[in-house]
């Protein structure tokens, strides 16, 4: 099978690119700049423009659309219609599945980003391409990320009760590559990590890894955001989950035993 993967430099493409080779699948991967790498073969193409994709697209049999721009201003341009881009030119080269990441949450959490991700969803859904949409949870270094970034400037600070469900990238990847054997699935499938954890048990955790003092300042998000955060907006309880926990993360990223 040979699929392209946008957004093939990014956290999910460095985890789905070894895995779709080992599969034995022919790889063509986009990014902005030009990349090399013997495994795969790399293109250059632009969602914001539209630069590249036709050539991109040509001659693939799956489309494995993982690119956004969760930051920057540019989320509507590349998410949106970079995505209706992408499907466009997807459907003339007659590409047979394209397959969409999107997040656990996004049909139900107010962020801004995730109302593009959904209007993403829907122009895939809409699209002429056979497709399928995997909505995973947060990877667990987003999370050590936001965590990080926080305690640079002083305590950590956030929400005691908002649940996360970290999924490792690599078993996001692992799922994609049967998604892509098993063909379209003409709708919208949920993948998490195997634990809920409230964010004072995250951050704990965090804390004790790193041999950080940073103090946990609770604040409790307000409104509708809040609630959906710690109503579980971010969680799924879909089947099959991964099997690497936050605390397998914390282990092989700082040292120590993991599956605390
Ligand atoms: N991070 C999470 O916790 C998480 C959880 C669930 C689902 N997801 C979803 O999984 C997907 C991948 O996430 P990630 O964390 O791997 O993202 P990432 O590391 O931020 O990578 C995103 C990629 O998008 C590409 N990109 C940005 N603007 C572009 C444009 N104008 N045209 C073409 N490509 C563009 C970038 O490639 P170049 O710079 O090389 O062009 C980059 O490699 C996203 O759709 C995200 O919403 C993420």
């Amino acid at each position: 099978m040979r699929i392209l993967v946008t957004g093939a430099s990014g956290r999910l493409g460095r985890a789905v690119l070894p895995r779709l080779h080992a599969d034995g699948m022919t790889v063509r991967a986009t990014s902005r700049r030009p990349q090399t790498g013997s495994e795969v073969e790399w293109v250059v193409a632009d969602l914001a423009t539209g630069d590249g994709l036709p050539e991109a697209v040509a001659g693939m049999d799956a489309v494995l659309h993982l690119a956004s721009a969760p930051r920057g201003g540019q989320t509507y341009r590349v998410d949106v219609l970079g995505t209706r881009r992408l499907v466009v030119a997807a459907g003339s080269a007659g590409v047979l599945h394209l397959v969409y990441v999107s997040i656990v949450g996004v049909d139900r959490v107010p962020f801004p980003y995730y109302r593009h991700k959904l209007a993403a969803e829907e122009v895939v859904a809409a699209g002429p391409v056979p497709w399928s949409v995997l909505r995973a949870t947060q990877f667990p270094q987003f999370l050590d990320d936001l965590l990080a970034s926080s305690a640079r400037l002083g305590p950590v600070i956030g929400d005691r009760a908002v649940l996360a469900q970290p999924v490792d990238p690599g078993e996001v990847a692992a799922r994609l590559a049967a998604r892509l054997v098993a063909g379209p699935l003409g709708g919208t499938e949920e993948y998490g990590g195997p634990q809920v954890i409230r964010f004072d048990e995250a951050v704990r955790t965090w804390r004790q890894a790193r041999g950080s003092r940073r103090p946990l300042l609770p604040v409790r998000i307000p409104g509708r955001l809040g609630r959906e955060l710690r109503a579980g907006g971010l969680v799924t309880e879909a089947l099959p989950k991964g099997a690497r926990t936050w605390a397998d993360h914390l282990a092989d990223t700082y040292g120590g035993t993991g599956r605390k």
